[in-house]
Parts: C-alpha cells; structure tokens; sequence
C-alpha cells in the first residue's frame, strides 16, 4: 500500500550490513546498530547494549531513556539471558519474575546474548511499551542482526 512504511527484517539485515561495514570497532558497531533498531522498529522504547565487565552486565550504546547501569549475571531478564545463554521473549514484563524497571512505560522485552567463541560478550536488549511486541519473526530477525553484529567486530 503506498504511503505506508512496509517492514522487513531482510531489509533490515541488509541495512545493517552496510553501516556495520566500516568499522570493527564493538563500541562503534554496537551505537550504530542501536541507532538503526530504534529508528526502524515500530513500538519500542529502549534498544541497547549491555557488556560483560568486571563479573556484571554494565550499559553500552543505547537510544532511549537513560538505563540501570550495571546488571548483575542472574538478575533481570538481561542477566538471566547472559547466565542462560538463550533469547528470552517477555511477553508481559510484569509477570518476568526478577524483572528490572529501567522505564515504568516497559511492557514487553526481548533480550539476545552475545557470545565470541563461547565468551560472553554481552546482551543486546530492546523494550517495547506494548504487550506482547516481539514475535518469534522478530526473534529469528534479531537474532540474525546479532549475528551480523558479531561478525562486524571478530
Ligand atoms: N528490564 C531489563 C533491564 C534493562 S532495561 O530494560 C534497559 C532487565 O530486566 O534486565
């Protein structure tokens, strides 16, 4: 339909090549590749980076609303996905036990770790303002933007 912006996490990823292009620098790729997810996805409120430092989970580029500064592994949903390994989905952040309020507007979150040759790198987080914002399409197309993340900077 004219007029409307139409969604594709192919087309995403293919932006995201590009822009990742130029630089292997974690800290450059990683507030560029916010910026980009901020900019592009409809419904979210906080996209951004945590890294791995000092035994915690501390905050990198994001867009959005200032953030909890240091996370501790095991705590939150970032922590639980960095000790876990796996992409955690929260529907409703209200019934994520544990769950960390950064922003009281948060209601739905997503949360991919990152991993170099098995280290733990980080975790790259996006909240929504609306229940149930991130499909499993959108946990497949995150997952990928990851991955092109990871590459960037090996
Ligand atoms: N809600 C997260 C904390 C980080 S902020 O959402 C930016 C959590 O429970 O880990």
């Amino acid at each position: 339909m004219t007029g409307l912006k139409h969604f594709s996490w192919q087309r995403l990823a293919q932006q995201a090549e590009g822009l990742l292009s130029v630089s292997s620098n974690r800290i450059s790729n990683a507030a560029n590749l916010s910026a980009l997810l901020y900019q592009e996805l409809e419904g979210v409120s906080w996209v951004g980076f945590y890294f791995f430092f000092d035994e915690a989970l501390m905050v990198g580029p994001f867009q959005g609303k200032p953030a909890c500064v240091r996370i501790e592994m095991g705590k939150g949903v970032c922590g639980t996905a960095a000790t876990s390994g796996e992409i955690i989905r929260v529907a409703d952040v209200e019934l994520f036990d544990g769950h960390i309020v950064c922003d009281a507007d948060a209601r739905s979150e997503i949360v991919v770790p990152l991993f170099i040759q098995g280290e733990l790198l980080g975790v790259l987080d996006i909240d929504s303002q609306h229940i149930d914002r991130f499909s499993e399409e959108d946990e497949a197309g995150l997952k990928a933007l990851a991955q092109i993340y990871l590459s960037s900077i090996e």
